[in-house]
């Protein structure tokens, strides 16, 4: 059995216990023992995101605590709709209505944990420095325009549906910009980061990682209020 496989699997079963203790505290005519709160619904997800939402450095599960609500929704949402594609994820929101999806990305949202150390020391200092380069500054040669510009300076990302940058492991980054350019992660049209993701080469994407990797976060990153306009290139999952 695969490790997803087996993961689900718990999951069902975790849920069908709930269910039975829920059925018989009914029967005895007491109050069901499991508190009903969006913390105990959200339990199966910290097997993959971590405790409460708070990924680790370790391997390839993005953390989702405390990334904007907007962002978050829209993530469920793409999943739900097929822009996004990871079988476990499609599982869990393909059946839960928009309300529910809002919930979900607010109460995620609302969490305030600190971040693991940087994950990424020792990488070499050119690849660190173009990195760099590229998250602030971009390369107009190439048609490339800062991160900055739509992460925020401080990349903590931008209220309500940017996410920020920083405290994301290293393979989940490279990954996501695969994604982009194979067009397995889409986000809402027209998308802005298949675009950015199309425009940078293999090793400015390795670059981009480790440098972003490398940077410590502060504690309690706010996302910024507002955003510089017009954006240098549109994107559909920001509001106008
Ligand atoms: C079996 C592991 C697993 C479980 C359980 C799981 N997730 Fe995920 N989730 C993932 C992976 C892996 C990704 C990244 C997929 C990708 O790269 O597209 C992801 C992505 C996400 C994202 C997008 C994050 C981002 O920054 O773009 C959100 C939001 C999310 N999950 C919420 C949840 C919620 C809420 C639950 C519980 C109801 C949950 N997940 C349960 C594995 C899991
Ligand atoms: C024109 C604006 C814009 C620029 C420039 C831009 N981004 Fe983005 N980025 C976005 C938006 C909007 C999203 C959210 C997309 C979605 O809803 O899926 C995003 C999402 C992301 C994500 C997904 C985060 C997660 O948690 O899954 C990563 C990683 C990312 N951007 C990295 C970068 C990097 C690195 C650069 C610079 C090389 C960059 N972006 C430049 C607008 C931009």
């Amino acid at each position: 059995m695969s490790a997803i496989a087996r993961i689900l699997l718990l999951l069902r079963l975790a849920m069908a216990s709930l269910v039975a203790i829920a059925m018989s505290a009914a029967m005895a005519g007491s109050p069901p023992t499991v508190p009903d709160t969006m913390a105990q619904r959200m339990q199966p997800c910290s097997a993959c995101h971590g405790k409460e939402g708070r990924a680790t450095q370790q391997g390839f599960f993005p953390r989702i605590a405390g990334k904007p609500a907007g962002y978050l929704y829209n993530q469920l949402d793409n999943f739900r709709s097929g822009r996004r594609a990871y079988p476990t994820m499609t599982y869990f929101v393909e059946q839960m209505s928009d309300d529910y999806l809002h919930e979900i990305a607010d109460y995620f949202a609302s969490l305030d944990l600190p971040y693991a150390p940087p994950q990424t020391v020792g990488a070499p200092a050119d690849e660190i420095a173009r990195g760099q380069v590229l998250v602030r500054q971009g390369d107009a040669a190439h048609g490339i325009p800062a991160c900055v510009q739509c992460h925020g300076t401080a990349m903590t990302g931008v209220l309500p549906s940017i996410p920020g940058l920083l405290g994301l492991p290293r393979g989940y980054l490279v990954e996501q910009f695969g994604g982009w350019r194979t067009g397995q992660r889409k986000a809402l049209a027209p998308d802005c980061m298949a675009t950015v993701a199309t425009s940078l080469t293999p090793a400015d994407i390795t670059a981009v990682a480790t440098w972003l990797s490398s940077q410590p976060v502060a504690v309690g990153p706010a996302a910024a209020g507002t955003l510089a306009r017009p954006l240098p290139i549109a994107c559909g999952s920001v509001p106008p």
